[in-house]
């Protein structure tokens, strides 16, 4: 049965949804129906097919009592949009359907799991509960299950808090059973992720507290996921109120990425490497599958949480994913790239080799904001070069930059002249791995993101461009010595 709630918001995105102009969204990331969207959901292959729910807000371009909404995709580049899946229509979930995972059921059915939100008044304040529920359905429809909620204040730990437990994501182990990680917040203010365990879906047990945050990495912590890779394991956490750590951890939101390795008997996981997940200015919350042909991918959200008001006037359609990115693992580097359907929606190639590059120089058939774009640099002489830049989305007045300094190995990211209406933060700077100053950049651009991928996916950083569309200028420059340049740039097309 489809509640009232459910009812109004996808007759709203169907009314709304076709007269969002086209020029407003990108052409091959995900954004909602209409309206706002945040967080990846429920991300997971179901009857062959790649699903991805989002926390949705159809009726403004700002956070409100969240939906789920949902599209799937055979090669996570062209996407198929489905009808809203959930509305915060009952007594537990009455003030948001938040993040969750979902999995397909040997019976055929896909079973959703998200967090219910529910405040309360008490003495005078607004205290908000947050517990676990379930939904079950076709891959289109769904209907809440009747024991909800399955997991609540009785099932957290001591001293895990009730009013920040939140964000499952679900898996189904080989040999069947079902487990699942949320987060909470530890006695010591801070986050940690629980591992849940389940032998049908539908009844839920604690197993493990998996890692804890110790006010190390940030306070408290969102959207966990927790996934084999490369005979290690990973831990993706999105924490807030990060403080700075070097070049490697901004301050804020951030997302951290934590290799190990993984005891299944004791529910056991013993961190041996962080790092970022990525080193822009707009990623959060990112969740990931594993595919039928067995490559783990993962999608974030290009946004940070601190920047949401920064929107253009008039917008009637706010927030998108990041490109899919194919994970793997180098010693103990993650490595992404993007999904290698990408390439199939390359068109008109342009390459030049060997160019020998000082001043500011633009290159016949190398502009555009939907594209494809990798450069590689080197130093033609032994006391190679001070730095190389090179700058996109630019016109008379506009422009982004991303620059390189052999010497020290960092690389910025400078936004600050891109046109935005507000003055957030526009420049981030991060470690590259040196290599006697050669360096190889890929750009993937959609009209209004960039996303930056270092030395075939050693690093990724994702960034929004608030430039109008026509600022589609590219230059490259580099001063203190000449460098040798190869590109390799595509235009990208949905057919
Ligand atoms: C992360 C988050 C989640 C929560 C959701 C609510 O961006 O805060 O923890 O479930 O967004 O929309």
């Amino acid at each position: 049965m489809t509640s009232e709630q459910l009812q109004k918001a996808r007759t709203f995105e169907e009314t709304y949804g076709p007269r969002v102009p086209e020029s407003e969204r990108p052409l091959f990331h995900v954004t909602a129906g209409v309206g706002w969207l945040n967080d990846p959901n429920g991300f997971s292959v179901y009857r062959g097919e790649y699903h991805l729910f989002y926390q949705y807000h159809p009726y403004s371009t700002h956070w409100g009592p969240m939906h789920w909404g949902h599209l799937k995709t055979k090669d996570f580049l062209k996407w198929e949009r489905l009808p809203v899946a959930l509305a915060p229509d009952c007594e537990y979930d009455r003030d948001g359907c938040w993040s969750g995972g979902a999995v397909e059921l040997p019976d055929g059915r896909q079973l959703l799991m998200y967090t219910g939100r529910r405040a309360q008044e008490e003495n005078g304040m607004e205290v908000a509960y947050q517990t676990q529920c379930l939904a079950v359905g076709d891959g289109r429809d769904y209907q809440k299950y009747e024991g909800n909620p399955v997991l609540t204040a009785e099932n957290l730990p001591d001293g895990c808090s009730p009013h920040e437990f939140r964000d499952p994501k679900m898996w189904r182990e080989p040999d069947g059973a079902y487990r699942a990680v949320t987060v909470t917040c530890a006695a010591d203010g801070s986050g940690a992720v629980l591992l849940w365990g389940s032998g049908d879906g539908f009844s839920w047990r604690f197993e493990s507290v998996l890692e804890r945050c110790r006010n190390e990495y940030g306070a408290m912590w969102e959207c966990p996921d927790f996934f084999p890779l490369g005979g290690r394991q990973v831990l993706i956490v999105s924490p807030m109120e990060m403080r700075p750590m070097g070049l490697e951890f901004h301050a804020g939101y951030g997302t951290v990425c934590m290799i190990g390795s993984y005891n299944r008997e004791d529910g056991a996981f013993s961190r041996e490497a962080v790092q970022s997940l990525d080193y822009g200015l707009d990623f959060y919350a990112a969740q990931t599958l594993e595919t039928l042909d067995g490559r783990r991918v993962m999608i974030a959200w290009m946004q940070n949480w601190a920047t949401v008001a920064c929107q253009a006037h008039g917008i009637r359609c706010y927030g998108e994913m990041t490109i899919p990115r194919e994970l793997s693992l180098r010693g103990n580097r993650l490595i992404q790239n993007p999904v290698r359907e990408l390439e199939r929606y390359r068109v008109n190639p342009v390459v030049y080799r060997g160019i020998l590059l000082s001043e500011e120089t633009s290159l016949e058939g190398v502009r555009g904001r939907v594209l494809d774009m990798t450069v590689s640099v080197a130093p033609t002489s032994e006391n190679g070069y001070r730095w190389f830049k090179v700058r996109v989305a630019k016109d008379g007045e506009r422009e982004t930059t991303v620059q390189y300094e052999p010497e020290s190995g960092v690389i910025e990211i400078d936004r600050s002249r891109c046109g935005a209406p507000y003055d957030i933060t526009h420049v981030r700077k991060f470690l590259a791995r040196r290599q006697n100053g050669k360096l190889k950049l890929r750009f993937v651009m959609d009209r209004h993101s960039l996303e930056l991928f270092v030395n075939d996916g050693e690093q990724a950083a994702s960034l929004l461009l608030y430039a109008p569309e026509s600022a589609d200028v590219i230059s490259f420059e580099a001063d203190g010595g000449i460098v040798r340049m190869d590109i390799e740039k595509y235009g990208l097309e949905m057919p």
